[in-house]
């Protein structure tokens, strides 16, 4: 599963150029049996399994600089990006930007891990998916590309995006100017920076208006 998606595109070239890098520890290499087991019954019943304490605690031993815990699961707070910004500014912290990223399988970990090793839990939104391995390569993903020797933190790749900008972002377009008879907006061929800007900014605030008006509230708090 891992590189999977994050071995493509800008985040597969940083990881290439050794701008990012992570290992993999196989839960199953802890498993309590020959059969590979690493889950068992609830207690107090109920249908689906759950990922065994003594074979989670002897795989996060076995790593030698685990960083900051995370257990992706649907209960934590949704990951944002102002979340991700300040995920990836701790590359320089006391861990140096170390995170263990621990995915849960079946119907998730027993809660004594969690509490043990003060694991932070985060999700990725209001769905269910079948394993944790989708979520952390989301995790990895928006913070790498927001490190300042990938794409630039401040740059304006990074810098003039949904969610950065105080709202979503306004509608792109390029060439062909004329495409099935469509144009594209008269202003952005102009070369008047001033006035594309002010579309923008006003294209901007309407599709926040309209699909996300929660945006504009959080940031007038
Ligand atoms: C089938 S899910 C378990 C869901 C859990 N029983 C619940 O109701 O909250 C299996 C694993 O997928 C991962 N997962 C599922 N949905 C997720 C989400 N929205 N965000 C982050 N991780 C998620 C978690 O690691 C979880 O342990």
């Amino acid at each position: 599963m891992f590189p999977g998606t994050l071995g493509g595109g800008v985040v597969g070239r940083a990881l290439a150029a050794g701008k990012w890098s992570y290992d993999v520890t196989n839960i199953r290499d802890f498993a309590i049996n020959h059969y590979g087991s690493v889950d068992d019954e609830q207690f107090g019943g109920g249908v689906g399994m759950v990922m065994r304490a003594d074979v989670l605690g002897a795989a996060l031993d076995s790593i030698k600089n685990p960083g900051k815990i995370i257990y992706f699961s649907p209960r934590g707070p949704t990951l944002n990006q102002q979340m991700v910004r300040g995920f990836a500014a701790a590359t320089d912290d006391a861990n140096g930007g170390t995170y263990t990223l621990l995915c849960g399988r079946y119907e998730g970990i027993d809660q004594r891990v969690i509490d043990v090793y003060n694991i932070m839990e985060l999700s990725i939104g209001d769905y269910i998916l079948s394993g944790g391995e989708i979520a952390a390569q989301v995790f990895i993903d928006s913070c790498v590309r927001v490190m300042d020797n990938v794409l630039g933190g401040g740059s304006d790749a990074t810098a003039n995006e949904s969610f950065e900008i105080g709202g979503l972002e306004w509608p792109l377009y390029t060439r062909p100017s004329v495409w099935r008879g469509h144009s594209v907006p008269e202003v952005l061929l102009s070369g008047h920076h001033g006035n594309i800007e002010r579309w923008r900014k006003q294209q901007s605030d309407d599709i926040t208006l309209e699909r996300r008006p929660d945006l504009i509230k959080e940031n007038k708090k």
